[in-house]
């Protein structure tokens, strides 16, 4: 009998991956997945501790959760996956004692047990251990959900930057073989995916058998079917040369990279613990813009950590207008228990925060608007994956991740085509699909 599973994932395109793959490890036992709690008999919530809001969200969704299995009156398995599981295991337990499976982001193929356990014992199950043996060995085929996909190559963090919980929840990193990504690769292009995006906390930090990631992108590029492929997220300090060059050789790898780079401030990043300064950040995007001349940068910034001052803020101001990015993510230092920025003399007052980052992200959208509006009249090549809400259009990616829609494109979805951008509007570009012969080479 068929068993319905919603999994709901907070977070990053970490937790993306896990989620599709905690389907797949349950598919076997009879679970489907659906779009909603209301049906469902096995609830997931995937989820994130990076700032203390993501993770205030667990509880409130589990407090709804209980009440929907009450009132439903039918048995629902609820599950806390993810980092936050990992964090506050025995907290969720005393907070949320009607959660049944409590479960890190390294135990997920163990799942299958837990549910057998969790139906005989009738108590909560908790696993958050760091097994000794990798998930991924233990983790049955995926199944390619359209024509874009994750593949997680590497996992877990040992650089401790002073604001993060990522090294304590995800563990250290591990490189997962080449031949087993590559196996899971040439697998996904046989269920017809195009655009290959690998994943890591740390990705270009990837390592096996004496090769980096810019090898494994020179391996995974010349898999048939495999025409697009990105990387993220990487740290500015494993940018190593061969990666730069790929970026120069590699034509499927994508003008675009997600480069964090969190202040501008060589005081900041020092207390951070970024191991870098301003400097290797400026000359590494001068670098990679003469490797790939059409590339664009795209990075998380945070504003507010401890001891921060008004001229470090105008450095960060400083680098952003200097580099110019198309796309970032800006957040408030938020102080997560048990790292150790969180123990900082000089936090910074909330209200100056919100000012800093009001004024920082009014800068961050006038030069992704600027960007959006320098592509009118180019043409870029767009993966068209979903339809749109107009019948006949379809709705893609371009290459520097703008959601781009096209009417009238006929039965292509799932195909990466040509099209020139027409216009700019408040969330996604308009383009019109080019005739095959007028195609660029
Ligand atoms: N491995 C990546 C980042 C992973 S976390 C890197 O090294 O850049 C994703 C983003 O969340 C970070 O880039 C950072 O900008 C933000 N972030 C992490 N911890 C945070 C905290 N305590 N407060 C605010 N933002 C945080
Ligand atoms: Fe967190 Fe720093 Fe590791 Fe990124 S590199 S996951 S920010 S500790
Ligand atoms: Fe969040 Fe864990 Fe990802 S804390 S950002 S889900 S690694």
């Amino acid at each position: 009998m068929t068993k319905k599973l919603f999994v709901k994932t907070y977070g990053c395109q970490m937790n993306v991956y896990d989620s599709a793959r905690m389907a797949d490890v349950l598919a076997p036992l009879g679970y489907a997945p659906t779009d909603g709690p209301e049906q469902a008999d096995m609830v997931i919530l995937n989820t994130c501790h990076i700032r203390e809001k993501a993770s205030e969200k667990v509880f409130s969704e589990l407090g709804r959760l209980r009440l929907l299995r009450a009132e439903r009156g039918q048995p629902m398995i609820i599950a806390v996956a993810g980092c936050v599981a990992q964090a506050e295991g025995e907290e969720i337990l005393r907070r949320a004692p009607f959660v049944d499976i409590v479960l890190g982001p390294q135990t997920y193929h163990r799942l299958p047990e837990m549910v057998a356990q969790a139906a005989r014992a009738g108590g909560a199950v908790l696993d958050t251990e760091f097994p000794p043996e990798p998930k991924f060995d233990f983790l049955p085929a995926p199944q390619a959900d359209g024509a874009a996909a994750f593949l997680s190559v590497q996992e877990g963090c040992d650089k401790f930057c002073t604001f993060c919980v990522v090294p304590y929840t995800r563990g250290g990193e591990y490189s997962r073989p080449a031949s087993a990504i590559l196996d899971e690769a040439r697998e996904l292009a046989r269920q017809g995916v195009v655009e290959l995006t690998l994943l890591g906390q740390n990705v270009n930090a990837w390592t096996s058998d004496g090769w980096g990631l810019g090898r494994l992108i020179r391996e995974v590029a010349a898999i048939d079917g495999i025409s697009r492929l990105r990387y993220t997220t990487s740290h500015p300090r494993d940018m190593d040369d061969d990666l730069i060059l790929a970026h120069a050789e590699v034509d499927a790898l994508m003008p675009f990279l997600h480069l964090p780079l969190q202040s501008g401030s060589n005081r900041i990043l020092e207390a951070m613990n970024r191991r870098h300064d301003r400097d290797t950040y400026l000359r590494l995007a001068e670098r990679l813009k003469i490797a790939r001349p059409d590339l664009a940068l795209a990075s998380d910034f945070i504003v507010g950590f401890p001891g921060e001052t008004d001229a470090d803020f105008a450095d960060t101001l400083d680098i952003v207008r200097r580099i110019g990015f198309v796309q970032t993510y800006s957040f408030k230092y938020s102080a997560r228990p048990g790292t150790p920025a969180a123990n900082l003399p000089n936090q910074v007052p909330e209200p100056v925060k919100e000012e800093r980052l009001a004024e920082l992200q009014a800068l961050l959208l006038e030069q992704t608007k600027a960007f959006n509006q320098a592509c009118v009249g180019k043409r870029m090549s767009v993966l068209l994956d979903r339809p749109g809400r107009r019948p006949g259009q379809l709705v893609g990616r371009s290459p520097y991740m703008q959601p781009v829609h096209v009417d009238d494109v006929g039965d292509r979805r799932g195909q990466v085509v040509e099209v020139e951008i027409a216009e700019v509007h408040p969330n996604s570009l308009k383009a019109v699909a080019i005739a095959a012969e007028r195609k660029r080479a």
